[in-house]
């Protein structure tokens, strides 16, 4: 078959459409002929090498975490789901004809191959974080770097679950925010006097989603480390703040992303699409970092 892959650490350039064996689906796995792969920041990160001190990677590898398809395999052990069922979820080299996935859930017949597949890692993460945060139906919360896939996530389920969400991103994303249900503001010196007018009965808990240093600021905002979270961050700690690395309850958070879906209460825009073939320029856009929703490579 088919896939994106690196044989060394490096630039975009790295990556080449390269014949390989197929996987196959393990215990607890399933595999999917896939329809479209979303790009997260985190496969540009790994592609890059800035992760392979805490996830060193044989080379060569393949890319992707996220993808959308027809179930082709299932594992032994797997129960619910079937032989050409569509599905969303996460695994590993999804930027590939097939890829091997595991967790999942049923993708919901209107939503499109192209959006499923930038849902699973920005759900998951925004499931947990808005768990680990604290924050709670009636509260304000700030989520600095709200536009991008994670953010867009954040922003919704919060406010799907009576939250109120103030959200920072670039002036050219402002109306995107809004449209998320976000009170919207711009990242960059004087934040802290920007949000203080926007929350009169001030910030209840803060998620730091972009890194870039933000973490003190949202420290004075919220008055306690213990109420600020960060992903991208890894100082955080040193100020007083947690780091959130990871989880393991994805297939029960993108249930809640499709009933969400269902229930018109989420949509993460799809920001642009490329082929296969243009798997290094999807990752030059990510690697940009100003992306509104979720890049998403196609598969034919
Ligand atoms: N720890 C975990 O569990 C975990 C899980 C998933 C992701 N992550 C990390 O979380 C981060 C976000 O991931 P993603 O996939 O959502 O990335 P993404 O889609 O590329 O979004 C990044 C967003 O950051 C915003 N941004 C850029 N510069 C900023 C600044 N100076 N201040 C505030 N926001 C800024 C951009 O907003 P504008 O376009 O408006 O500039 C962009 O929309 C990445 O660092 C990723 O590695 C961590």
């Amino acid at each position: 078959m088919k896939a994106v892959q690196f044989a060394e650490y490096g630039d975009p350039e790295v990556l080449h459409v390269v014949e390989v064996e197929e996987p196959h689906a393990g215990p607890g796995r399933i595999r999917i002929a896939v329809r479209a792969a979303g790009v997260n920041a985190i496969d540009w990160k790994i592609r890059a090498g800035f992760m392979r001190e805490m996830r060193p990677l044989p080379l060569p590898s393949g890319s992707g975490m996220d993808a959308a398809g027809v179930v082709d395999e299932v594992g032994d052990g797997v129960s619910g789901v079937a032989l050409g069922d569509e599905v969303f979820g996460t695994g590993s080299a999804t930027l590939a004809e097939h890829a091997v996935l595991s967790s999942w859930a049923t993708k919901p017949a209107d939503l499109p191959f192209e959006e499923a597949a930038g849902y699973p890692v920005p759900v998951e993460t925004a499931t947990r974080i808005l768990k680990e945060v604290g924050v709670q139906p009636g509260q304000t919360l700030l989520v600095s770097g709200a536009a991008g896939g994670v953010g867009s996530a954040v922003v919704q389920i919060a406010r799907a679950r009576g939250i109120t969400v103030i959200g920072t991103a670039s002036e050219g994303n402002q109306g995107y925010l809004r449209s998320l249900g976000a009170v919207a503001t711009t990242y960059g010196a004087g934040l802290v006097d920007r949000v203080r007018p926007l929350a009169p009965n001030g910030v209840d808990a803060a998620l730091d989603i972009a890194g870039h240093g933000v973490v003190t600021e949202l420290i004075e905002l919220t008055g306690e480390p213990a109420k600020v979270l960060s992903i991208a961050d890894f100082t955080a700690p040193e100020h007083g703040a947690r780091v959130s690395a990871g989880g393991r309850n994805g297939g029960a958070a993108l249930e809640e992303g499709a009933r969400l879906f269902s229930k018109g209460a989420l949509r993460i825009a799809v920001a642009k699409t490329f082929p296969l073939a243009a798997a290094a320029e999807a990752h030059a856009a990510s690697q940009a970092g100003h992306v509104a929703g979720r890049l998403v490579v196609t598969v034919p």
